[in-house]
């Protein structure tokens, strides 16, 4: 079927307490994993590429590639812009064929962060399509302390004001997840996830998923989790598949033998994650 936007699967999840999982496709191989795990799973999905995904692919050819896949898939796609950083990116993403969108200013002062997003999301709905934003910070590994992920947390009230003033659609919050875990230990602020649901009433967006243990995405879930956004995950599942191909047969010269083997890991890798997030027969 032709891509969907991801507005009526986020209201679907929050109404029916199940996240859709997001998935970061970086080429053929991804979109192909991504999309049978959906198929096989009979759930809803939603691909999405960062702007390093999209300067490795080429813009046209990542809107292809998912275009194509989704037209011959029986349960709805949606293509999302993860971490856009500006404005540009986004209107290059809307005219390109993204039917989901998403401005990060989680580096910019509050008020900048909500002129920019309203921005966005006036240009955005005027073509139908939603927007994502960030407010608080999800970290990335390597690079912060326990009490710098603390301070970097969404904060309640602000994401109200900020949900009211942009009209986002979604919001993406910062819970304790950090970008780029190879382990599954983090630990949610279950909490602050109900508080901010409570007060902003909009589907809220797990970042840094790969590294959240499988209780974290059921209690965030329950709190008010709609999307969960995996990459890391895939990657170690595809470069896992990949190492044991060459390893079992160093000899092999078909690349379609070797990468076949990650796409193979990744679908695996997808699927389960599908089933954890609950979205799993939700298409
Ligand atoms: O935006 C993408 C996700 O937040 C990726 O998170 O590094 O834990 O897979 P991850
Ligand atoms: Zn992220």
């Amino acid at each position: 079927m032709p891509l969907v936007t991801t507005k009526e699967m986020l209201k679907k999840a929050q109404a029916e307490r199940y996240a859709v999982g997001a998935f970061n496709a970086n080429n053929l191989e991804y979109v192909q994993a991504i999309i049978e795990a959906a198929e096989e799973e009979k759930a809803p999905v939603i691909l999405q590429a960062s702007q390093g995904a999209i300067k490795y692919a080429g813009l046209k050819m990542v809107v292809a590639m998912v275009k194509a896949a989704a037209e011959d898939a029986t349960v709805p796609v949606a293509l999302h812009l993860d971490h856009g950083t500006d404005y540009k990116q986004n209107v290059k993403c809307l005219a390109a064929g993204f039917t989901s969108l998403m401005f990060d200013g989680s580096s910019l002062p509050f008020e900048e962060n909500v002129a920019i997003t309203k921005k966005i999301v006036e240009m955005a709905h005027a073509a139908g399509i939603p927007v994502e934003a960030e407010l608080g910070k999800v970290a990335t590994a390597g690079h912060v302390t326990e009490e710098e992920i603390k301070a970097l947390m969404t904060d309640p009230e602000e994401a109200k004001r900020f949900v009211e003033e942009t009209g986002v659609d979604s919001l993406a919050v910062a819970v304790g997840s950090v970008h780029k875990m190879t382990t599954q230990a983090a630990r949610l602020d279950v909490e602050r996830i109900e508080r901010i649901r409570e007060l902003t009433g909009v589907p809220l967006v797990l970042h840094g998923a790969s590294g959240v243990t499988d209780e974290g995405y059921r209690t965030g879930i329950a709190a008010g989790i709609c999307k969960i956004n995996i990459a890391t995950e895939l990657n170690k599942a595809f470069t896992r598949g990949i190492r044991e191909a060459l390893e079992k047969k160093p000899d092999e010269i078909d690349p379609r033998r070797i990468v076949g083997v990650g796409r193979d890991y990744m679908k695996e890798a997808v699927k389960a994650k599908m089933r954890l997030f609950g979205c799993s027969g939700k298409a």
